[in-house]
């Protein structure tokens, strides 16, 4: 690996679409289901302390192996003494990922207490000690994904240049300060006059809708990140050119709306997956919380839908996926979400 691999992949691919990370979301089955669905995305892992990794070998082999298609990977971690991170480097490059995230976004209020997550963007010299801590101890490219500020009151522009200063290789940031809550009004001009001002890629996130969307509002930026869309259409990450002309008739806000077999098909994937990578016990109880996404309502799901939230065991997964089969069996080639259901 080699810590141009940011600046080599804007160089080929020119605009970057990133899978965002995501906490109790974004496991390997999670990014091999996005990944399936759109290969050319780029996956970071859901965030994971630094702490455990360098203490817990159980957490370590059971988070960081990965499979061949989620790769080119990033795992993201968080934490506050810079020694531990370089340590946590060590062992998350042994498994052969392309690079390492810094979380300093994270908003939860047990997370900043302890002086992690966000808390950076308000301890400036913690937040440039990591980075070049982290730099120094690994041949990976390091990058970082924060919010425009803590509270309003902090400068990015001269945050991120302290980043750049300590060898942070890509910025990404979520257009909300850490106090925000999820409200929906992207804006992402502060993001904009950042890149004017840094030379390393500066990716945006936040309320990014599709690929489209995500083209749209990168303007001079190097790329966008998904998160919340992934998870109710994990289509959205294919454009246009992704397309055949066949499918192209089958787009909604310029997302591709797939067939009942091709969700059912998405979600065994997903389902299996899960649970070769937790095994039954826990994978089954997990999938659960994606399945419904997966199946929004459409008339007569509902009865399922009430299943899969309640399922025990993969066997009892797939049986429910195949009873929706027999029952939808004339709509499987039929769109839900374009209404084609009825
Ligand atoms: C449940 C949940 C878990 C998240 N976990 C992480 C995480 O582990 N690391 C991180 O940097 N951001 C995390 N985020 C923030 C997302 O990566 C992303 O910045 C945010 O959802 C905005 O993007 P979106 O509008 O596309 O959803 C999380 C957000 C949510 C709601």
């Amino acid at each position: 690996m080699n810590k141009n691999f940011w600046n080599e992949q804007i160089e080929k691919h020119w605009k970057l679409a990133f899978l965002a990370p995501m906490d109790g979301y974004g496991d390997s089955a999670y990014r091999q289901s996005m990944k399936r669905i759109a290969p050319h995305i780029y996956c970071i892992s859901e965030f994971y302390s630094a702490d455990g990794l360098v203490h817990s070998k159980f957490l370590a082999g059971s988070v960081l192996p990965h499979k061949e298609i989620e790769k080119p990977l990033i795992v993201q971690i968080f934490w506050k003494d810079p020694k531990k991170f370089a340590e946590a480097a060590k062992i998350i490059e042994s498994y052969g990922v392309s690079g390492i995230d810094i979380n300093m976004g994270c908003p939860a209020k047990k997370v900043v207490r302890s002086g992690h997550g966000s808390s950076l963007l308000i301890n400036e010299q913690t937040a440039f000690d990591i980075v070049k801590a982290l730099d120094e101890s690994t041949s990976l490219p390091v990058s970082v994904k924060t919010r425009l500020s803590f509270d309003g009151n902090q400068d990015l522009i001269a945050f991120a240049q302290w980043l750049q200063k300590a060898w942070a290789k890509l910025i990404t940031i979520h257009w909300r300060t850490a106090k925000q809550a999820y409200t929906w009004k992207a804006d992402f001009t502060n993001i904009y006059e950042l890149k004017r001002n840094l030379d390393i890629p500066v990716i945006c996130n936040g309320d990014v809708l599709s690929y489209t969307d995500g083209m749209k509002k990168v303007q001079n930026l190097d790329g966008f990140m998904i998160w919340r869309c992934s998870f109710w259409n994990p289509w959205c990450f294919l454009w246009e050119n992704h397309l055949s002309d066949e499918e192209k008739k089958y787009t909604l806000n310029n997302v591709y709306q797939p067939t009942l077999e091709e969700m059912l098909l998405a979600m065994e994937f997903h389902a299996s997956q899960l649970v070769a990578t937790k095994w039954e016990r826990k994978g089954s109880l997990e999938i659960r919380k994606h399945l419904v996404q997966y199946l929004k309502s459409f008339p007569g799901v509902k009865e399922y839908r009430k299943r899969l939230v309640t399922t025990e065991s993969i066997d009892e997964t797939k049986e429910t996926i195949n009873d929706i089969r027999t029952s939808f069996q004339v709509s499987l080639q039929k769109r839900p979400w374009l209404g084609e259901i009825s």
